[in-house]
């Protein structure tokens, strides 16, 4: 099996306390985007969890989406069941504790979308939400989810395209220098984009298509994202360091007159198994 591109910050070997509290506080600060509440709203109601029923979370993180279907399922006194599956070990003991900690009956699992624990057609409902970016073989993943989906089941795919990743203002000579660093931070860059081939791929059937827009404040989330790119792109001898400071430069004076941009599309597609 391969492993996830160590590019990837999101893989189980990762294990560094410091790390694991950067990806903590990345997906806090991306739970609470709006372009992500809004996708997540629709991939919920697209899915449309319903008591009793047993979910899948794929890659569950803080298992904040788990904490959601375990209510969905769990609604009325229904004995539905909502697992998060999560190979790293310090997202796995936050999801948890929060789930602990707010009375959720969600549960997490140790393993890999590669290789699901599960038995086949074992889950009603499968979520899995910006985890196939991160794999070198995405369809690998969606065959083993169509594999434990029972016939009928239901499934939502949602994945960052990082091929619309737009900052402004960046000159155009470093333009192709930015997208390359954008791109190869992840194993399957373009992954929001194949969502539905995947689907399709593993036998499913395609039922509805969303997306949504993460825009990033200037001066919140998008500084280290920035500070980030412009390492990256010096390290990698891309741009000069001259080139980055300038870059730097030009987005902190379009800070000032509200007139930054970042963002990155996300999309979402809702499938099921035929009966
Ligand atoms: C960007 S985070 C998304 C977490 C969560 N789904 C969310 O949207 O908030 C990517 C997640 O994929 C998980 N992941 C990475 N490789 C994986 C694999 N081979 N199998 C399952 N999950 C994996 C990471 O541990 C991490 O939790």
């Amino acid at each position: 099996m391969t492993a996830p591109r160590p590019t990837s910050a999101f893989h189980a070997a990762n294990t560094d306390p410091s790390v694991t509290d950067r990806l903590i506080a990345a997906l806090d600060v991306q739970a609470a985007n709006h372009g992500v509440r809004r996708l997540r709203a629709w991939a919920h109601a697209s899915l449309a969890a319903r008591p009793g029923e047993r979910a899948l979370d794929v890659g569950a993180g803080t298992g904040s989406e788990t904490q959601v279907l375990a209510a969905a399922v769990g609604a009325d006194g229904a004995d539905g069941t909502a697992v998060g599956l999560e190979p790293h070990a310090g997202l796995r003991a936050v999801a948890e504790q929060r789930a602990a900690d707010e009375g959720s009956r969600a549960r997490f699992l140790d393993g890999d979308a590669r290789a699901l624990p599960l038995p086949d057609a074992d889950v009603d409902l499968v979520w899995c939400e910006r985890v196939l970016q991160h794999l070198t073989e995405p369809d690998r993943a969606v065959a083993e989810m169509a594999r434990v989906l029972r016939p009928g089941g239901r499934i939502v795919l949602l994945d960052t395209d990082w091929a619309t990743f737009v900052l402004h203002p960046a000159a155009p000579e470093i333009r192709p220098a930015l997208a390359a660093v954008t791109q190869g931070t992840a194993a399957t860059p373009d992954a929001g984009r194949r969502l539905a081939g995947w689907l399709t791929g593993a036998g499913l059937a395609v039922d509805a298509h969303g997306c949504d827009v993460l825009l990033h404040d200037a001066r919140s989330v998008s500084r280290p994202i920035v500070r980030g790119i412009g390492a990256a792109a010096v390290g990698r001898g891309l741009i000069t360091e001259e080139q980055r400071d300038r870059l730097y430069a030009d987005l902190e004076a379009a800070a000032e007159q509200n007139a930054f941009h970042l963002s990155v599309t996300m999309f979402a597609v809702a499938a099921h198994r035929p009966s």
